[in-house]
């Protein structure tokens, strides 16, 4: 039985990739076709799709099977809708013509907040959020950071074995643009010996405190860096890599800074890895491909309550909806309490 109109509903991947993102499309169309009778379409690259009209059908053939799958079948960009277009009155011009009446928009907060602008000229979007680095507040947990953390604790306990047979201090760089949550969750996992977040300025001193005291108890050191973290000396995250799309610096190299400083400073030979896009690739955590189809399947049923301007979210273990401009300019960051307590088993 149809519950309302004939209009389809749009969805769109939109800023970094994120393993996970796929489920949450087929939780959509799963619950969408089966239990609304709705009809779906998937734009292109994220809000570059839907700026240019560039759209595909998403039957439930379509996506079949995916929720395994890494990346997003719909493909995803940095692209913003405001930027060179007429904004509102083009994407509008758009839905229109595709016969496309509200879209469902999964991305982090570059998204949610061109989301918000939108909603506020009349479109009727839903959000679900979408970030690796766990940083969107209003939300307890984002698919993707699981998987990564994953990644990250697997890759440190490879570099453990390898650091314990030479004797060598080893520096692991993970993602965390502004928080240091996957720092925090796969450095706990794997034993670091230190753990460095961009919520924590910390002294080359303090770092050179670790290494060594883990050294002197017959350690082979192991130190995780987030790429936003900075030293006491530092006035901004360090970055060698130019602009990305939105203006921001791109990351990536503090692990590669601090290695030799390390090494000059304690005598022991030091390896930095950077982890890079590995943590974003590849097959999703169950907890993962849980939350993103549990998220799918609530962001339909928000669209067709017309819960439009808000952001599906995981409060607890239940599934709810915030409005986005409660999701938006606050950033989860890790807690002092819970930097505090991974700070006793440093050293
Ligand atoms: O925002 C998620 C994130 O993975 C950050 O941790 C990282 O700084 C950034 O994306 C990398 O972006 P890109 O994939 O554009 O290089």
């Amino acid at each position: 039985m149809r519950h309302d109109g004939f209009m389809k509903i749009g969805i769109l991947t939109s800023g970094g990739d994120c393993p996970g993102l796929n489920a949450v499309i087929r939780g959509i169309v799963l619950k969408g076709t089966q239990v609304y009778d709705k009809e779906f379409v998937g734009f292109r690259d994220g809000w570059r799709g839907v700026v240019e009209g560039d759209a595909m059908p998403l039957t439930r053939k379509d996506i079949q099977g995916i929720s395994k799958q890494g990346g997003t079948i719909l493909g995803t960009s940095r692209t913003n809708p405001f930027e060179g277009t007429d904004g509102a009155d083009t994407v509008r011009e758009n839905m229109e013509r595709l016969g496309v009446d509200s879209l469902i928009a999964i991305g982090g907060e570059g998204t949610l907040a061109a989301a918000k602008r939108l909603t506020d000229a009349g479109i009727k979007i839903v959000g679900v959020p979408k970030t690796v680095d766990n940083d969107l507040s209003a939300t307890d947990y984002t698919f993707g950071f699981d998987t990564a953390t994953q990644i990250a604790t697997d890759a440190m306990d490879r570099l453990r074995t390898t650091g314990d047979s030479h004797g060598r201090c080893m520096v692991a760089e993970v993602m965390g643009r502004h928080v240091g949550w996957i720092a925090l969750h796969s450095g706990m996992a794997a034993g670091a010996h230190a753990i460095l977040i961009p919520e924590q300025k910390t002294s080359m001193a303090q770092i050179v405190e670790w290494v060594t005291s883990a050294r002197d108890r017959g350690r082979a050191p192991l130190v995780v860096v987030a790429e936003g973290f900075t030293l006491d000396t530092m006035d901004d995250a360090h970055s060698e890599r130019g602009l990305d799309a939105f203006g921001r610096p791109r990351l990536g190299g503090i692990g590669d800074m601090l290695a030799p400083e390390i090494e000059a400073l304690t005598g022991l030979e030091t390896r930095s890895t950077t982890l890079g896009h590995i943590q974003r690739g590849g097959t999703p955590s169950a907890y993962d491909r849980v939350l993103a189809t549990r998220y799918g399947l609530a962001a339909v049923d928000a669209v067709i309550h017309g819960r439009w301007g808000r952001m599906v979210s995981l409060q607890g273990t239940e599934i709810t909806n915030v409005a986005f401009e409660d999701a938006l300019g606050k950033l989860n960051t890790v807690p002092q309490s819970r930097y505090d307590e991974a700070a006793i088993l440093f050293g």
